[in-house]
């Protein structure tokens, strides 16, 4: 099929790779020439892991334009530009209606039925409210006529992109009309390599379980981690064996039940956020969202607590990991990154390390901390270190620290459990904080 991706950014360069390596024709379609560019020379515009081998492998049937307009002359258009948020929390469909206006200016003098999907996070009621006249108008035509509108977002997480598009739990396809489903379907069908369930549906119902699923797996999050504050509180307790358990009931499941910091990245925290406007806005109180959202939040002091605990007058902390997760350098919302702002604003010296993100975190944070060239060179400095992300390569923390002795405070329960070299008290979260291990 001709695909037109429109969208170069963190989803829509892996994207476009995918499709492409599966044989389509891609265009991909960035406002930003230096994406457009990158990707026109067979250059990965994201990191993304993957990638760049991805798009290298598929770069004879991969070229790129700034020209939205170009899209029109593709069976199909994805759209995958941003939808920040408002400050209410709800999403803005600016972007997309941008994007419409310029395709349908295309699509107005081609003939050819055209698909256009909106990939996007939308706010439930938008592909009907705002999007499909938008598109009618811009483009003089009429859905379900010689144009069909699609709404299916992708369930990925930064970091696993590629396998989570070629390989994902389902494929959720909201459609104006059987038609339109049907494209998309067959697309699709050709790109997954695990033979995914299938949904269609209504284009609302599809709006609404894209962000009913993020929702549900933050209120997971953190129900987990109120286990892991009670573990911490509670004589012999510990919530790995406790979620453990938990997750082998098949009504609950273990993913996403670890029992640690806060969730953070670009969309758990916003997702959970609309939807709670959304239930507000219709009528329903989002109790769970919202009290979703304070347990979050409150994440950050917990950990600030444990902290200050061990500091002493004139202490300087390490944090471990500045991205939201491993395998990311995005360091939006992450609980690293909000803990060392806490305790910088409080007036502690504060050094951070990430394998990726030292450079953007000391950036985001105003130059409140200092960066350190690497794991063992924060632990030299800091007399307590927080390991805040699991990168994997904490979980083997470098020995001797010129004999000065070092508080750990392991939030991932990453490191083995005969860690130490005699210069560390390890403090595992979750567990009770005052059977901290001396070793
Ligand atoms: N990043 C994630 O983990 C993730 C996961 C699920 C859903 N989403 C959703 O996917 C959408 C895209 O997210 P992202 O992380 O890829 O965003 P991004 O900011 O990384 O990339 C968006 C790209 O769109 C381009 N763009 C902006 N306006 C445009 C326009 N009018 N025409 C063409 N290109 C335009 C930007 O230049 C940028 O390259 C958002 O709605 C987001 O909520 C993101």
């Amino acid at each position: 099929m001709q695909v037109a991706v429109i969208g170069l950014g963190k989803l829509g360069a892996p994207l476009a790779a995918v499709l492409a390596s599966k044989g389509n024709e891609v265009l991909g379609i960035d406002v930003n020439p230096e994406a457009v560019r990158l990707l026109d020379e067979g250059r990965a515009p994201v990191e993304e892991p993957g990638l760049q081998e991805l798009v290298s492998g598929a770069q004879e049937r991969l070229s790129a334009t700034t020209d939205l307009a170009a899209a029109a002359e593709s069976d199909v258009s994805i759209l995958l530009v941003p939808t920040p948020s408002d400050e209410r929390g709800a999403f803005s469909n600016e972007h997309v209606l941008a994007a419409v206006e310029e395709l349908g200016a295309g699509l107005r003098v081609q003939d050819r039925y055209h698909v256009v999907v909106v990939a996007s996070t939308v706010m439930p009621g938008s592909c009907e409210g705002e999007i499909r006249p938008a598109l009618e108008s811009a483009s003089g035509r009429r859905v379900g006529e010689t144009l069909g509108l699609c709404y299916s977002p992708e369930f990925i997480a930064l970091g696993s992109v590629i396998r989570d598009m070629l390989e994902p739990d389902m494929v959720l396809i909201g459609e104006s009309d059987s038609r339109a489903g049907d494209v998309h379907e067959q697309l699709y069908k050709g790109v997954c390599e695990n033979d995914p369930p299938f949904r269609r549906m209504s284009l609302v119902n599809a709006e609404l379980t894209k962000i009913a699923v993020n929702t549900y797996v933050t209120m997971k999050i953190s129900y987990a981690n109120t286990l892991a504050d009670m573990c911490e509180r509670l004589p012999g307790a510990d919530v790995e064996v406790v979620t453990g358990a938990l997750g082998l009931d098949t009504r609950i499941g273990g993913k996403y039940l670890r029992g640690a910091l806060s969730y953070g990245g670009p969309c758990f925290p916003r997702d959970n956020k609309a939807f709670g406007v959304l239930a507000r806005d219709i009528g329903t109180e989002p109790l769970l969202a919202e009290a979703t959202d304070a347990v979050n939040v409150a994440q950050t002091d917990r950990l600030a607590r444990v902290v200050q605990t061990r500091l002493e007058a004139g202490n300087s902390v390490g944090i471990l990991g500045l991205s939201y997760k491993p395998d990311t350098a995005v360091i939006e919302e992450s609980p690293g990154l909000a803990l060392a702002r806490l305790l910088a604003n409080a007036g502690h010296e504060v050094h951070v390390y990430d394998p990726v993100a030292t450079e953007a975190g000391v950036k985001a944070l105003g130059g409140l901390v200092q960066g350190a060239s690497s794991a063992a060179e924060l632990l030299e400095k800091s007399d307590v270190a927080v390991i805040a992300t699991p990168w994997p390569e904490f979980a083997d923390l470098p020995a001797g620290r010129n004999g000065k002795r070092t508080v750990v405070i392991d939030c991932w329960r990453l490191l083995p459990e005969d860690a130490g070299d005699g210069a560390v008290e390890i403090v595992r979260l979750g567990r009770p904080l005052e059977e901290a291990t001396p070793v």
